[in-house]
This record gives C-alpha cells, sequence and structure tokens, in this order.
C-alpha cells in the first residue's frame, strides 16, 4: 500500500487546526511540510513556530521538505521545532554527505530531494546513506501543477538502483500527484506520494486520502 503525505501548502491556513485534525482523523501517513525562502525557489512560506504548532497537534510524523539554500543552517533548529524526516535538495546543499550525517545525529530521518533536471545517477555514492529520495515531478516552488511525464523513467531508473543494491531506501514523489496516475506511479516503484492539491481542493479530504492509499481510479 502506497504511503500519502498531504502538503498543506495549499491548506486553508486560517483553519490550519481543523486541516491538521483532518490528516490526524484520515489515514495519511505523514504530515508534508513545505518550507521555502524565496531564495533557492520563488515562493515563500512557513518557518520555526509555525511548525512547533503544527507538532504539538499532530499525530502523524512531520514529514519536512526544505526547499532552502544552504539548510545546514538551521537543521538543529527543524529538529528542535519538531521535524521527524528532513528532505534536503541535491542542488541546495554545499556539502551534501556533510548535511545528510548531521541530520541523522541530530536524530532525524534523512532524505534528499532532485530536481526535475538532476539526474538520479548523482545519488550513486549517497544512496547507502539515506532514509528517503524525494524526487520532484514538477519545479518546486508551487502547489497545483502538472506532473512532468518524463519523471517515471526516472522513479524506474532509481528503483532499480535501489533494488540491485539490496538497499531499503524509500522514494518519495513530489508535484501534480492524483487520482488517476497514483496507481502507476507505485508501479514504477513510489512508496511515499506527497499530494497537496487533489487533496485540499477536495469536498471530503479524508475520503480522498483513503483512495489515495487505495491506488486511486
Ligand atoms: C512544491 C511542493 C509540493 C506541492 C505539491 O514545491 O513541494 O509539496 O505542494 O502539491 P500538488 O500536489 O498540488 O502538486
Ligand atoms: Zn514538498
Amino acid at each position: 500500500m502506497p504511503l500519502i503525505a498531504p502538503s498543506i501548502l495549499t491548506a486553508n491556513f486560517l483553519k490550519l487546526g481543523e486541516e491538521i485534525e483532518m490528516i490526524n482523523s484520515s489515514e495519511a501517513d505523514f504530515i508534508h511540510l513545505d518550507i521555502m525562502d524565496a531564495n533557492y525557489v520563488p515562493n515563500l512560506t512557513f518557518g520555526f513556530p509555525v511548525i512547533q504548532q503544527i507538532k504539538s497537534v499532530a499525530k502523524k510524523p512531520l514529514d519536512t521538505h526544505l526547499m532552502i539554500l544552504d539548510p545546514d543552517r538551521y537543521l538543529e533548529e527543524f529538529r528542535d521545532s519538531g521535524a521527524d524526516i528532513l528532505t534536503v535538495h541535491y542542488e541546495a546543499c554545499r556539502h551534501l554527505h556533510r548535511t545528510i550525517q548531521k541530520i541523522k545525529d541530530l536524530g532525524m530521518k534523512a532524505s534528499v530531494s532532485l530536481n526535475p533536471a538532476t539526474s538520479v545517477d548523482l545519488l550513486e555514492d549517497i544512496l547507502p546513506d539515506v532514509y528517503m529520495v524525494l524526487i520532484m515531478t514538477v519545479n518546486p516552488g508551487y502547489g497545483g501543477q502538472k506532473f512532468i511525464p518524463q519523471s517515471v523513467d526516472k522513479i524506474r531508473k532509481l528503483r532499480k538502483m535501489i533494488n540491485d543494491r539490496g538497499l531499503d531506501t524509500m522514494i518519495e514523489i513530489d508535484g501534480g500527484v492524483n487520482l488517476n496516475n497514483i496507481g502507476t506511479l507505485a508501479e514504477a516503484g513510489v512508496d511515499v506520494f506527497v499530494v497537496g492539491n487533489t487533496v485540499f481542493s477536495a469536498g471530503d479530504p479524508v475520503a480522498i486520502i483513503r483512495q489515495l492509499k487505495n491506488g486511486g481510479l
């Protein structure tokens, strides 16, 4: 069964408590937090005080996706705010190996993300060190974008790299996931699906999460 990580990027922030309660009461596996710095990506979201408040009511692990340059500067603050999984971008780190080790030393699960134009071949030497790889299936920055079709080959290639080496690294994808494509993508080898718009634009988000969990349409 696929793991589902609703992204609150397109949630109603005036009712954030209710949105988190909705995720708590659903079959979702993680709560996905998109942290943007208006520098690495052309958008700005929220930071530590908001994460802390979410953590105080969340019943699912916080899957924290950092779209910020040089994330080393803030790893400890993210841990202290309640991040369980911390994802950094390959393209935003000067010394990725060092960053990954530091995330693990701080007691979080370490994950690395690749933009659509970054090849999975670059993960060859870091793969055994990470809990998860997050393949961006849209360009990072905004919710509600269209899934980039070339991502499917990339997912298959990464799945093969992981299996050939006997690793248990998880594959997560982020962007443009919906009830129509989740089945094919799970078959291609994805373990965890970040889903924003499909969940938060729905009349009954709990029901949509259940449908996604069951492989979509
Ligand atoms: C984009 C974010 C995504 C986004 C996914 O930078 O990382 O998490 O919210 O949203 P949808 O599912 O709407 O494409
Ligand atoms: Zn994300």
